[in-house]
């Protein structure tokens, strides 16, 4: 209620300050973020057009194309969640009508689907069962047939924890003149992903599971190929536009997703589009920075190493696993939730009691699994460990057949294999 001065007289009813509960977020993806980006985030906002924020901008790009393993001039932010990301690459790279080659193999898959219809595609798809991957012949089989202007796949689906095979996709693409895009958002920095060198055109990604951010910024890269697909229906907004810009008849159908306007707000130009997300650019900034720092291949190592200490410790409590083994992404793992057991109730203790997260499923796997994730800031022994013994305690308590130990100690296994390693690398006398 207000007072005659207009100021908020039941103060009873004012929310306390935000004051989240510890937790430990062992799902899928949101984790918590790194500390250090965390602190970027606090920092003072300067103005769009600042020297020191082009700077921060320009930096951007360029951490951006090391973390992508691109030289692509256009590696930029999409401000938004991953999906902002998906859609401004979508909605810039489909002229209404043209066919577009989708793969599903999980939820994001229809996700790419529905985004490419919403923009006006004639969509194909080809699908296989949840848990299992395509064979490259059969997307090649598939793009023969359908000729598509555009295949769009999603490199690791968290909905499946497997990761679909790119390296041998970018030739075939080039082979029959189709621009390849990929979302990258669960896998990138806890997988190899090597946009150049796999011959991929468009990737976009999201901060909030390897790179240990949170979501809000879709860092996304553009071939030379895809920015003249995409510039050919550049067309500069009335208020902007200055003479000689270009103006179509037939833009791309959104405005704040239009990447030909974008590129120059990024770029040399400078063109004034939307404000940019200071807050959320400094830690996009600071998680690409960190990855730089830490190595993007020594990141791949990490999130191997503790996803499979976690793939191993849930095996060792006996438990079964979902999905084909040969294709899992490093950094998640879907685990059977055992017969007679309720996988919420498991959820809800795993939460009340030791203040840890994982995640539930959708679609056929929807109670059917648990997710756990090893990711970004949270890919650690402490991490691995606490949730294993945590985990085991509260099947215990639900009465689930577990092995006493087995987890926590098939992960010290997987460990001790590591340190050995570590002490005694190849070639050198142990
Ligand atoms: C592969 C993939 N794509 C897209 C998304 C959507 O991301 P966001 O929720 O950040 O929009 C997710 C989220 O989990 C994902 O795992």
């Amino acid at each position: 209620m207000l007072s005659e001065s207009g100021q908020l007289i039941s103060l009873s009813s004012l929310p306390q300050p935000i004051n989240p509960p510890q937790r430990l977020l062992m799902g899928p993806g949101p984790i918590n973020a790194d500390p250090r980006v965390l602190r970027a985030m606090s920092a003072q906002l300067v103005g769009q057009y600042d020297p020191a924020m082009t700077a921060y901008m320009s930096e951007t790009m360029e951490l951006y194309r090391g973390v992508f393993k691109t030289s692509n001039e256009q590696t930029l932010l999409v401000d938004g969640t991953s999906r902002a990301g998906i859609e401004a690459a979508l909605v810039s790279l489909i002229a209404p009508g043209d066919r577009v080659l989708v793969p599903i193999f999980g939820r994001f898959g229809h996700l790419l689907r529905e985004i490419a219809e919403r923009c006006g595609a004639e969509v194909h798809v080809i699908e296989v069962p949840w848990g299992q991957v395509f064979e490259p012949e059969e997307i090649e089989a598939a793009i023969i047939e359908v000729q598509p202007a555009l295949l769009a796949v999603v490199h690791g689906d968290t909905s499946t924890t497997v990761a679909q095979p790119l390296d041998e996709l970018g030739a075939i693409c080039a082979q029959h003149g189709v621009l390849f895009y990929t979302d990258v958002t669960a896998s990138l920095a806890g997988n190899t992903i090597e946009t150049d060198a796999w011959g991929i055109d468009v990737v976009t990604a999201g901060l909030q599971k390897c790179l240990a951010g949170p979501s809000g910024s879709a860092p996304s890269t553009f071939s030379p190929a895809a920015v003249e697909r995409i510039t050919a229906r550049k067309s500069i907004e009335a208020g902007i536009r200055e003479a000689g810009d270009a103006v179509t008849a037939h833009p791309i159908r959104s405005n704040y997703f239009d990447l030909a306007m974008i590129f120059d707000y990024w770029g040399p130009k400078r063109l004034n589009h939307h404000t940019e997300a200071t807050t959320m650019l400094y830690g996009a900034r600071e998680c690409a920075r960190l990855l730089i720092d830490e190595g993007i291949e020594n990141a791949v190592e990490r999130h191997r190493l503790h996803g499979s200490a976690m793939l191993a410790g849930v095996q060792g409590l006996g438990l079964a696993v979902f999905g084909d083994l040969a294709h899992k992404m490093n950094n998640v793992v879907a685990v059977m939730i055992p017969e007679g057991v309720n996988g919420d109730a498991v959820r809800g203790e795993l939460l009340n009691d030791f203040g840890i997260e994982i995640g539930t499923s959708f679609g056929p796997l929807h109670g059917k699994v648990w997710r756990i994730g090893t990711m970004g800031y949270n890919a650690r022994r402490d991490t691995v460990l606490t949730t294993l013994a945590a985990l085991e305690a509260v099947l215990r308590r639900a009465g689930a057949s577990v092995t006493p130990g087995g987890g926590v100690g098939a992960a010290y296994e997987i460990y001790a294999d590591a340190d050995r390693a570590i002490r005694a690398p190849s070639g050198v006398g142990a």
